[in-house]
């Protein structure tokens, strides 16, 4: 399998679970199930972060250290919202799911991740 499709593969699965999660909240599924997919979806972005960051590496990509900490930044922010679903109540895991940070991460594989494929391509092409 190639790099690429590594990446593309694993891009997919994340949006899948984003997607379950979403689900599962508007279906007002039980707060365990809630938060067992809220697990899931940050250990699989971090073993996607850890592979794509291997990618990097590998392709010798020029911005890693950059692109490094926005993964960080990403992580800090899913681990700081899922510590405050303890405080909220049932009514309110609606508000909470619009603060996940879907948004940055989505823009992260449309912008940054793109520029790390292209390189990989390019890398291959020379
Ligand atoms: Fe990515
Ligand atoms: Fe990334």
């Amino acid at each position: 399998m190639s790099d690429i499709t590594v990446i593309d593969q694993q891009h997919r699965e994340l949006v899948n679970k984003f997607n379950q999660l979403n689900e599962a909240v508007k279906n007002k599924e039980s707060r365990e199930d809630i938060y067992r997919i809220i697990d899931d979806v940050i250990s699989y972005t971090r073993m996607h972060f850890t592979t794509e960051e291997q990618l990097m590496v590998k392709s010798g990509y020029p911005e890693i250290e950059a692109h490094q900490e926005k993964h960080k930044q990403l992580i800090d922010e899913a681990l700081q919202l899922k510590g405050k679903l303890d405080l909220i109540g049932e009514q309110m895991f609606t508000d909470w799911l619009n603060h996940w940070p879907f948004a940055s991460v989505l823009a992260h594989i449309q912008y940054a991740d793109k520029q790390v494929e292209d390189h990989i391509i390019q890398r291959g092409k020379a």
